[in-house]
């Protein structure tokens, strides 16, 4: 189904997934706060990524490098000349704009005049700021715009530590930073984002080979969590798009409410970054084969998706509207592995003796499992807003449960109910939730 940015934009706010920054100061742009939903349904999201990248595979280590680094990394990287957008400025009413995010159409998108934009100027993406007390160009260093060149930096350091041979991977997920031009569409792009990157290194003759597995293998990522089949695409780009690293690149694209737009992209990066930062910084980042007594530099496939993105994604995805025996309702029906809650104890009543006794199952499960526990409104309208937030199970402890010592489980996707007893409870969950 298709459903509007309006929807999960308030969705997100009235259930707590996602707020907007400083909102009690009016807003600011682009910047977004994660809720109590929302922190959990990130963080599954980036567990789930480490966990195909790192733990389920023997050739990727993690790394997490800091936010500030020299400026000369991004010197060499190619991004303080060359990390630009075009700029162009209404002169009417001074809106600015992506060119080449702009439309054919003759009037401005703000103030619907004809357009008058004079020369776009490239506008360089990143955030400045200064290292230490004096507010000089000495000081000067970049919030990094990508985790990646993080990576690049301590290729060395790691290889050696982790004893890695090619072929190898590091992984990294942390914020970045880019100052958009015109951020927008909720979280879609921000200018405080979450990234996952890897960077795969590998002999150059493997690169087109790795470049093909990266591919399928993170388009089915999305799949196996559950996306749509028919929200999910690969584009392999044309050589007039490619970033000047690049040899081949291709995005994970996603159908969002505004048409298919980039998920992900996988990109053979050529041996460009090793060598660049080798020829900058006087430190050789060549590899040496003892096998075959040869040295190279390695190539890289990088993987590189965006963490709030994927969130908003996957909620997008999850969201449904359905009519169910004669009764609207709105259904999350994530994966759940991502879902917020894995289950919700709900008392049938206020009832003292039945919340009581109600903690308890709900102490006994939370070892196990995120739990909520809500005591408030009729029973079907927690139904709901457990189904709201994609909740798998609900349990619901009611007068029989004191003598029966069992409890109702009730299914988030089917609805369908069954009694369990308390003890066979844990058991009962963890067989169905992975
Ligand atoms: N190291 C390569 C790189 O950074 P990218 O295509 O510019 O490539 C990778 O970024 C991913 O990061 C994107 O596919 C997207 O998911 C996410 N991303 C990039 N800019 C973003 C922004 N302004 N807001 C939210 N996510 C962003």
């Amino acid at each position: 189904m298709t459903i509007s940015l309006d929807t999960i934009v308030n969705l997100s706010k009235r259930r707590g997934f996602v707020f907007q920054s400083s909102e009690i100061y009016g807003g600011l742009r682009s910047a977004y706060d994660y809720g109590p939903l929302g922190v959990e349904l990130l963080r599954n999201v980036k567990n789930e990524w480490w966990r195909s990248m790192v733990q389920l595979r023997g050739d990727i280590v993690g790394l997490d490098s800091a936010i500030l680094q020299a400026r000369d990394v991004w010197v060499a990287s190619g991004h303080e000349a060359s990390f630009t957008d075009p700029l162009v400025q209404c002169s009417n009413c001074n809106s600015r704009f992506r060119l080449d995010k702009l439309d054919d159409q003759d009037l401005c998108p703000s103030c619907g005049n004809r357009k008058t934009f004079g020369e776009p100027r490239q506008f360089n993406l990143m955030f400045k700021t200064f290292m230490g007390p004096v507010d000089d160009e000495t000081g000067l260093v970049y919030l990094r715009p990508e985790t990646a060149q993080g990576i690049f930096i301590n290729y060395d350091n790691v290889r050696r530590a982790a004893r890695k041979k090619l072929p190898f991977g590091i992984a990294q997920m942390g914020k970045s930073f880019r100052n958009e031009i015109t951020p927008g569409q909720f979280v879609f792009r921000t200018r405080e984002f979450e990234q996952m990157e890897m960077e795969f290194f590998c002999r150059p003759e493997e690169a087109g080979r790795w470049y093909e597995h990266w591919t399928k293998d993170r388009y089915q990522w999305y799949l196996d969590l559950g996306m749509s089949e028919d929200n999910l695409r690969i584009r392999p780009h044309g050589h007039d798009e490619l970033a000047h690293y690049a040899a081949a690149c291709s995005d994970v694209e996603y159908r969002y409410p505004w048409g298919w737009d980039e998920l992900e992209g996988i990109a053979n990066r050529t041996d460009f970054d090793l060598k660049a930062h080798s020829e900058h910084s006087g430190t050789d980042l060549s590899y040496y084969d003892d096998e075959t007594d040869e040295r190279f530099y390695p190539y890289v496939i990088e993987p590189a998706a965006g963490a709030t993105r994927t969130t908003f994604a996957f909620l997008m995805d999850a969201y449904h509207e359905e009519e169910v025996r004669g009764e609207q309702r709105v259904v999350l029906k994530i994966h759940p592995k991502l879902a917020p809650f894995k289950v919700a104890v709900l008392p049938l009543s206020k009832k003292p003796e039945l919340v009581g006794e109600a903690e308890k199952v709900a102490d006994l499960l939370r070892p196990h499992f995120l739990i909520d526990f809500d005591v408030t409104q009729s029973i079907g309208r927690r139904y709901r807003r457990q189904d709201e937030i994609g909740t798998p199970y609900a349990v619901t402890f009611d007068f029989d449960s004191l003598e029966d010592r069992a409890v109702t489980v009730r299914d988030r996707d089917t609805m369908e109910q069954d009694r369990i007893p308390v003890e066979n409870l844990v058991r009962y969950l963890a067989e169905r939730l992975p």
